[in-house]
């Protein structure tokens, strides 16, 4: 029987990827404590993520993707904690930052997309008015510069007719319209670091595919950092060019997507690679299209 490796922040010392990365978790540890005790959800994770890249967090249902996501958003559910550990925002420490220092980083230092797109929309504002007031908590700009900044962003996620649909409510677009808001909202202060944590999960297959490849144009010329939380190794495959794999609270692997998709060192990995995507990448091979970012 294998042991299962655990990747340590000493392993991302040794990373020279890590060395200037946006941002770092390095041994972060997370409890839930309820009436009943605690439970310790992270057990020393670490992750880095470098300048301009997207890089894939993977891993089964339960191991811990969403709770390091929160964590680095300091979006951590009520009765859940960081217990130890760190992580940071280029230098800059975010654990044991208040709520009011978190919240005004969080909008022009990095965005969120959610698997949900409804959930993230405020059902009772139209689309102009909800980015508008994201906008005015976090710059400084006349009514007019906002609405110019609200329908540019709008056109660049792919909506051609965007005064339309700023003044659309949020049940009134299609899951794929949806989320592309939620993506133009996400960017409006100009954030160097995102997370999408299972972006497209709700989506149907076509519509998935033209998210990520919004998402993955978006990156490349806006020069963003992602962070791309996924259960689809075929996602991995094509759009990351490092990734993370997560098991039952730690992460077991982590490297190129190349390193770690053809030679997975973890038996976790191995498995994973086996059960869902292995095809999939020997297809793409088969058909000479490059799957893998060296
Ligand atoms: N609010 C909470 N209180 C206590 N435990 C929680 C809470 N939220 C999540 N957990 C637990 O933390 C662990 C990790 O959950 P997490 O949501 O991070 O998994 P995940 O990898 O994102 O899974 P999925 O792929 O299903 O989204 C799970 O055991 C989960 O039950
Ligand atoms: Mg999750």
């Amino acid at each position: 029987m294998e042991a299962t490796l655990t990747r340590s922040a000493a392993d991302l010392d040794l990373d020279p990827a890590a060395q200037n990365a946006v941002v770092t978790v390095r041994d972060l540890r997370v409890k839930a404590a309820n009436s009943r005790g605690t439970n310790e959800l992270l057990h020393g994770v670490s992750v880095a993520v470098a300048p301009g890249t997207m890089h894939g967090l993977v891993g089964e249902t339960g191991s811990g993707k969403s709770i390091t996501a929160a964590a680095i958003m300091g979006l951590l559910p009520k009765g859940v904690t960081v217990t130890s550990g760190s992580i940071k925002l280029g230098d800059r420490e975010l654990v044991g930052l208040g709520h009011n220092e978190l919240h005004e980083l969080r909008g022009p230092a990095f965005g969120m997309i959610f698997q949900n797109p409804r959930t993230a929309l405020h059902p009772m504002y139209s689309v102009g008015k909800q980015m508008g007031r994201v906008l005015a908590e976090h710059m400084e700009l006349g009514r007019k510069e906002r609405t110019e900044r609200v329908l540019h962003y709008l056109r660049l996620v792919g909506i051609p007719d965007a005064t339309r649909i700023a003044h659309a409510f949020p049940h009134e677009l299609s899951g794929g319209l949806a989320q592309r808001v939620v993506i133009a909202t996400s960017l409006l202060c100009d954030p160097t670091f995102l997370i999408a944590d299972e972006p497209t999960t709700g989506l149907d297959a076509t519509v998935q595919r033209q998210i990520l490849e919004l998402l993955a144009r978006l990156q490349e010329d806006l020069k963003l950092s992602v962070l791309m939380i996924t259960h689809d190794l075929s996602i991995v495959a094509q759009y990351c060019a490092t990734v993370s794999v997560m098991y039952q609270g730690n992460v077991v692997e982590d490297g190129t997507v190349r390193q770690v998709l053809r030679s997975p060192s973890a038996p976790y990995s191995r498995n994973l690679l086996k059960a869902s995507r292995l095809e999939f990448v020997t297809q793409r091979e088969r058909s000479g299209l490059t799957a893998m970012s060296a």
